[in-house]
């Protein structure tokens, strides 16, 4: 049975997508079968997968999620499921923003995606759920769904701020809606190693919440040739395969995948 792991974060530009994309990316090279879902109405995720316009698609998560809402019957997983470099992935668009307003209207709602994603558990060893910086109804949703969450940390924008309401979110979905959800750690993104802002910061989440959660010990650089790459539509490994975020999204696999015993 496959694993749903969410990357989120309270925060925009925390790297949640570029780390899903490049997570599943690694994890497939290990040999794990992934699903990639963008379950954000700016279909980044959608976009590093190389589909151009998104605006024309019907067959999206959103329309999933309408369909769910609705008591449709879900069409068959062949018919939304994508594939990109053997990495099956679920497009978003900007219509999942007519669902976000649909959500908040109806009662119970916070099962939708979960009932979504439950019958694919089996054809995977990795779900990733790339979310949207707010925490709204699609994150609950998220966080209702997924195992773990990976929470992602750009020291460059003041980490620490709302990474308490985050939590305390994730506190009150496990004991309403999902006792099961964990932490799978926090991950430092965009770590700048020339300067001495990333260390002191790393230093400062660490002694923060050392006692509750795990902090990652890879970290991602920053370096240039991920925007380039996903420019290219590639995930950065592949782009350039000595860049340094590529192979800290590698090893990056390793360690949570290590930490499953
Ligand atoms: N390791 C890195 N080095 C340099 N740039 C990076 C790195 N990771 C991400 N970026 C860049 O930072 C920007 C934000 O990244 P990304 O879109 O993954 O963040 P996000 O958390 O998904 O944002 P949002 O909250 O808007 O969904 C992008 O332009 C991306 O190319
Ligand atoms: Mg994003």
């Amino acid at each position: 049975m496959g694993k749903i792991y969410m990357i989120g974060s309270q925060k925009g530009g925390t790297a949640k997508t570029t780390t899903t994309f490049n997570l599943a990316y690694c994890l497939r090279k290990m040999g794990k079968r992934v699903l990639a879902l963008d379950f954000d109405s700016q279909a980044n995720l959608t976009t590093c997968f190389g589909v151009e316009d998104t605006g024309v698609l019907d067959d999206t998560i959103g329309h999933l999620m309408m369909a769910q809402i609705e008591d449709m019957k879900l069409p068959s997983p062949k018919k939304y499921i994508r594939t990109k470099d053997g990495v099956d992935f679920i497009p978003s668009s900007i219509y999942l923003s007519v669902v976000d307003a649909k959500l908040r209207l109806e009662m119970g709602a916070e099962k939708m995606l979960s009932g979504i994603l439950e019958p694919l558990r089996e054809k995977y060893d990795y779900i990733l759920i790339d979310t949207c910086p707010s925490l709204g109804t699609l994150t609950i949703n998220a966080l209702a769904a997924a195992d773990e969450v990976i929470i992602t940390v750009n020291p460059q924008l003041l980490a620490m701020m709302g990474m308490q309401d985050f939590l305390r979110t994730v506190v009150k979905i496990r004991k309403r809606i999902n006792p099961g959800l964990g932490i799978a750690g926090i991950l430092m993104t965009m770590c700048e190693s020339r300067t001495k802002l990333c260390k002191v910061l790393t230093e400062e989440v660490t002694e923060s919440f050392q006692e509750q959660i795990r902090v990652f010990e890879t970290r991602i650089p920053s370096t240039v040739k991920v925007g380039e790459s996903i420019y290219y539509s590639l995930p950065v490994a592949e782009y350039s395969p000595k860049a340094s975020a590529g192979m800290a999204y590698r090893r990056f696999a390793k360690e949570l995948v290590s930490y499953e015993g």
